[in-house]
């Protein structure tokens, strides 16, 4: 069973809300770092970051794709809703494939910091796009 915040338009959108705006002030954060070509300190952003997408964003997105979560209940009650679920879930995917690309590059040598910024910036533009689609497809007031 999805938990019933989940079912609930006001309050899985008040998750979305918070978790991109957070997002967001990290992304603001990395970019003033990155013009004052603050490399150590981005660095530590860029970590903090990717552990805050884990766990606000990707850990919701693992929670709607578990078995017997709100979308596999949703396409059991609507099987119409299929394909638009499967584009939400390759949405998420987007997102981890993002999250990995960003850990590889942390990991090298010589870290291209520009990259990982355009990384973060679309991580978010992703969660945007994904959440209002979740909510115009998923949830009714
Ligand atoms: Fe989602
Ligand atoms: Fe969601």
């Amino acid at each position: 069973m999805a938990g019933p915040a989940l079912k609930q338009l006001h309050a899985h959108r008040a998750i979305h809300d918070a978790s991109l705006g957070g997002a967001e002030d990290h992304v603001a954060d990395m970019k003033i770092m990155l013009n004052k070509m603050e490399h150590k300190e981005l660095a530590e952003e860029m970590q903090s970051f990717i552990e805050y997408v884990e766990q606000r964003i990707l850990t919701h997105a693992d929670s709607e794709e578990e078995e017997s979560g709100l979308y596999e209940e949703t396409v059991r009650n609507n099987p119409d809703m299929h394909d638009k679920i499967q584009h939400l879930t390759r949405d998420h995917d987007l997102m981890r494939i993002m999250i990995d690309k960003m850990k590889e590059e942390l990991a090298k040598d010589e870290v291209d910091f520009q990259k990982l910024v355009d990384y973060s910036v679309s991580i978010v533009i992703v969660d945007e796009i994904h959440s209002r689609d979740e909510e115009a497809f998923l949830l009714s007031e």
